[in-house]
């Protein structure tokens, strides 16, 4: 039987649950002390019960074309979706975007408190990286070295987090960004992880430098178009689809494609970068198997959610 796009994104989010789940269960593990309740109860309605897991699913098959064992790509899936869940809580709190709606639900601030969210978000990124570190990923010592720096140098401060400190000083400034500043503010605040996600199935599987530069590149299109898609739900959609408060971007000045070229040309440069991430796959000898990454591409710009 032949899965469409859909029911495979939502078979792996149900697996990548199920991982999520284990790893934060009530149970200390070695080297820990306890896992304090509440700040547990905050991390778990970050992590858990939502989210489409597009992370971990480029993660999940792009190593899948390499062959890697389920077991330690779902932990490098987990890993990425552990500090994306961090950069969402993050991002959230009323120094920041101050949103009270997430994944159809109350952002862990309003559902707990600042303290607790900061927390939860520290302990999420810090997570991220005892996963990757720890031998049950991989027996290759080496290898999950080079899966934490990749992570750090993606969600850091030339990365993600660098990312969005430029989102928020653009806000903040009377001076608008202009195109070439926005594209690599995009590139770091939402590019990079995505980025890393395809990177990290390429660097498990032990991808020749070749093939690490085509995924690489096919994983930098698609961020960058996955940032230009949310803006413009956030200029066209509602609430009760995205499970997030949208025209928020316009309201708060926010520096976006869509901001700076309107929604059509914001659309045509979104399709345009989906139509040369799939060009970047040309060429690589899995043939019809890298087909799932190119239905992913195509997923990032026509997404309703
Ligand atoms: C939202 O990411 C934040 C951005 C980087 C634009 P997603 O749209 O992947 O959010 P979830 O994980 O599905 O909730
Ligand atoms: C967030 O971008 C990027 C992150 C690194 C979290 P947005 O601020 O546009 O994400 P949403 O719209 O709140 O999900
Ligand atoms: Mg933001
Ligand atoms: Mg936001
Ligand atoms: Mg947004």
């Amino acid at each position: 039987m032949t899965h469409s796009f859909e029911q495979k994104l939502n078979l792996a989010a149900t697996q990548v649950e199920d991982a999520l789940e284990g790893l934060l269960s009530p149970q200390a593990r070695p080297g820990e002390t306890r896992r304090p309740a509440r700040l547990l109860a905050a991390m778990r309605h970050a992590a858990l019960g939502g989210g489409k897991r597009l992370r971990p699913f480029l993660t999940l098959e792009t190593a899948g074309l390499f062959g890697v064992a389920p077991e330690a790509a779902m932990r490098a899936a987990c890993a990425i979706e552990l500090i994306h869940c961090y950069s969402l809580v993050h991002d959230d709190l009323p120094a920041m975007d101050d949103d009270d709606l997430r994944r159809g639900r109350p952002t862990v601030h309003k559902a707990y408190d600042e303290a607790t969210a900061i927390l939860a978000g520290d302990s999420l990124l810090t997570y991220a990286f005892d996963v990757l570190a720890d031998p049950a990923t991989h027996d290759d010592a080496a290898l999950r070295c080079q899966l934490v720096r990749h992570l750090a140098l993606a969600a850091g401060l030339g990365g993600m987090a660098g990312g969005q400190a430029l989102d928020l000083e653009a806000e903040r400034s009377d001076k608008p960004l202009t195109f070439d500043e926005v594209l690599e503010m995009q590139a770091m605040k939402t590019g990079a992880l995505l980025q890393h996600a395809v990177e990290a199935g390429a660097l498990l599987g032990k991808a020749s430098p070749a093939q690490f530069k085509r995924l690489s590149r096919f994983g930098a299109l698609i961020g960058g178009a996955f940032q230009i898609a949310d803006d413009l739900l956030d200029a066209k959609s509602d609430a009760a689809t995205l499970g997030k408060r949208a025209g928020k971007d316009a309201a708060r000045n926010k520096a976006t494609l869509v901001s700076i070229l309107g929604v059509d040309a914001a659309e045509q440069r979104c399709d345009s970068l989906i139509d040369e991430a799939v060009g970047a796959l040309q060429g690589l000898e899995f043939g019809s198997r890298t087909d799932v990454l190119i239905d992913a591409a195509r997923f990032v710009a026509g997404r309703t959610s």
